[in-house]
């Protein structure tokens, strides 16, 4: 693809990470305008080095509505347009079987993964303009399946293909498109963190990633940059008829 985000302005959360940055990078690509935020990070220090003309950054928490209307009002006194929107920022919690699983924990990434995506959609939907608005979710193959030892995580992700879908129906009458990616095991920091909670004894990292890369039909562990493509691509133009999905970029893993 070339140039289809000329002139738009998308919002990416959780930009500082390692989807959201490649995210970042393939809108900037394309030529969009970007308003990349996450909390104080190494990531978001990183992009604050790159910010300029077409990128700003902000530091900011996906759970609360102080900081959303914050980097809405930044968005449009820096650009004056707003049309995409990246609901990207998220946490993995404990891996611990359900009866086990610590509710402090549990309330965490319910308050990240899914209050902050609504919060995104609450605030930032009404505020978009242009011709193409759209709204893209991450959610996962987590969002699609239960998954042993990850009961928030699986809860969290099936509850953002669901207010995808409520989105697409509700804002369709304003030209706002809505859609989720699920994308299977992802080499970042946050599939790090999970091969080390599930590493033992009998089992390295080195095994484990084995073991992963096997559950996949195209048996490969994805690239940060495979899943950024899908979300330029439902940003876009090309995508005009596409709202209320949640598309797989697994590897065939849910094929099965
Ligand atoms: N990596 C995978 O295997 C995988 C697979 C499927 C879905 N996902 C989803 O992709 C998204 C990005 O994850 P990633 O793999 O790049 O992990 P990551 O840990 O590299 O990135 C997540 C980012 O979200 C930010 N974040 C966390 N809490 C936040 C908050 N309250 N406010 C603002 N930002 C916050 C973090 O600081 C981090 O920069 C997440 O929603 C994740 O659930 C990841």
């Amino acid at each position: 693809m070339s140039g289809a985000l000329v002139d738009r302005t998308i919002i990416v959360s959780g930009a500082g990470g390692g989807i959201g940055s490649a995210t970042v990078d393939q809108c900037l690509t394309e030529g969009a305008n970007v308003v990349a935020f996450d909390l104080a990070s190494l990531g978001l220090a990183e992009l604050k080095k790159r910010a300029g003309q077409r990128l700003i950054v902000v530091e900011a928490d996906v759970t609360s509505s102080v900081d959303w209307e914050r980097v809405r009002d930044e968005s449009l006194a820096k650009f004056g347009t707003l049309d995409g929107l990246v609901n990207n920022a998220g946490i993995e919690g404990s891996m611990s079987p359900l009866v086990e699983y610590p509710e402090q924990i549990f309330d965490q990434v319910l308050a990240v993964n899914v209050k902050g995506v609504f919060l995104g959609v609450k605030i930032v939907a009404p505020a978009m303009t242009g011709t193409n608005k759209s709204i893209v979710n991450v959610s996962s193959v987590a969002g699609l399946a239960g998954a042993s030892g990850l009961g928030a995580y699986v809860a969290s992700k099936h509850a953002v293909i669901g207010l995808t879908k409520t989105a697409a129906i509700e804002l369709a009458g304003d030209g706002v498109r809505c859609n989720a990616v699920c994308p299977a095991p992802i080499r970042t920091r946050m599939m790090d963190s999970l091969i080390d909670s599930m590493k033992s004894d009998e089992r390295d990292a080195a095994a484990i990633e084995g073991l992963i890369a096997d559950s996949i039909p195209l048996g490969r562990i994805g690239d940060a940059s495979e899943v950024a493509a899908l979300m330029v691509f439902l940003l876009s133009d090309a995508a005009s008829f596409i709202s209320g999905a949640a598309v797989p970029v697994d590897g065939a893993m849910k094929a099965r």
